[in-house]
């Protein structure tokens, strides 16, 4: 069987990782700035992440959501005490994309409306909804169009407020920070002036942290910057440090209705044995100070370069624009001097290091830059 061809690839392969290096099978290491998608938060194979895994797999991996978990609550504890939300509920899934189709499910179960904002280079994953309040339209299949989607412009509250008038969307979706859009932070009183009129209009206010959550910006999350409190908000990525687990974290004003959501695999017993690992690590190597301290030094460096035309982002989620396309410099950057990235659009490098790199790492990526 072939495999179905919808990924460009690098001729590349891991065959091994740690903390921020990656070992391909002819013995290459790579520095990792790229995090598998943002994925890679505690860094690659982390000794406690490994252990806790391995010792829940020997006793068990999986059941349904028939049963007791407490794990589940466990995590859910821990999550509300560090990302601040200890009064919210969490609903665990597998993906983010599954994520967001279940916040915007739940927005519209709660308030029986049927439109949804979103914004200009919003991306929200691929599946049903969540495709389609994604601002990519080749990404839409015919089945997907006749949901109702409104795009409105970031930053402009005035478009908001005369679409939310009305009082017949259910809810508006944003990113903490746009990820797949290029990097761009929307500003701080736009989203406060925004969760007063989803506040005001009965809209349901949803943040997608999927990429800009769990520490990557400085704070647990992004929209902590603004000092709003969302309705609802959506994780993925770090979350698992690269196990497949999601979670929409959800107001006390929003009441379980017993059925309305479900799923087999979110919250099993080795998702949650990974993400509570996880916020061990992040919790007892403060890698959220980290980010913020690390960040700010790298983002500093990156804005000395005369050849960078804008430095954007927070934290290490961070963009770096250029004149030029940026493809070639990316891929030299990857063959010639061993350091992964992403590029969005075609102009735009995209910096998502394990939020454990340190200054020296930070440093060792500055010289492969400037060797280019
Ligand atoms: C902001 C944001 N939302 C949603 C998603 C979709 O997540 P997944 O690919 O896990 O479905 C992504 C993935 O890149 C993302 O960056």
């Amino acid at each position: 069987m072939n495999l179905f061809d919808v990924y460009p690839r690098w001729p590349i392969e891991p065959v091994r990782a740690q903390g921020c290096k990656i070992y391909d099978k002819d013995g290459n290491e790579y520095l990792d700035f790229y995090g598998g998608h943002a994925v890679i938060s505690i860094g690659h194979s982390h000794p406690h992440y490994v252990k806790a895994i391995t010792n829940q797999l020997n006793n068990i991996g999986f059941y349904s959501n028939s049963v007791l978990i407490s794990l589940q609550e466990r995590y859910a504890e821990k999550l509300g005490k560090l990302s601040g939300y200890p009064d919210y509920s969490l609903f665990m899934v597998n993906s983010g994309a599954e994520a967001n189709e279940n916040a915007l499910k739940l927005a519209s179960f709660h308030n029986r409306r049927k439109k949804i904002v979103t914004f200009r280079h919003s991306f929200h994953g691929r599946t049903s909804a969540a495709v389609r309040v994604t601002d990519i339209s080749k990404y839409w299949a015919p089945i997907n169009e006749n949901l109702e989607v409104i795009f409105l412009p970031l930053n402009d509250i005035q478009s908001v407020r005369e679409t939310l008038v009305k009082k017949d969307v259910s809810s508006v979706i944003i990113e903490g920070i746009q990820g797949v859009g290029g990097i761009v932070v929307p500003k701080p009183e736009f989203l406060r002036e925004l969760g007063r009129i989803c506040e005001e209009t009965g809209t349901v206010f949803i943040v997608d942290e999927i990429q800009s959550g769990y520490g990557r910006s400085g704070k647990f999350f992004a929209h902590q910057h603004a000092g709003i409190r969302p309705d609802i908000i959506t994780i993925a990525k770090g979350m698992g440090n690269g196990f497949p687990v999601s979670g929409v974290l959800i107001s006390p004003k929003f009441k379980a209705v017993s059925g309305e959501l479900g799923t087999t695999f979110g919250g099993n017993h080795l998702a949650c044995a990974a993400a509570i690992a996880v916020l061990e690590v992040i919790e007892e190597e403060k890698l959220i100070e980290n980010v913020a301290k690390t960040g700010e030094y790298l983002i500093a460096e990156l804005k000395k370069l005369p050849y960078i035309k804008e430095v954007r982002g927070k934290g290490l989620m961070i963009g770096l624009e250029f004149e030029e396309p940026v493809k070639q410099l990316r891929d030299r950057l990857l063959f010639e001097e061993k350091v992964f990235t992403g590029i969005t659009g075609t102009h735009v490098f995209r910096l998502l290091p394990p939020l454990s790199i340190n200054k020296d790492i930070a440093n060792e990526f500055m010289k492969r830059l400037n060797n280019l």
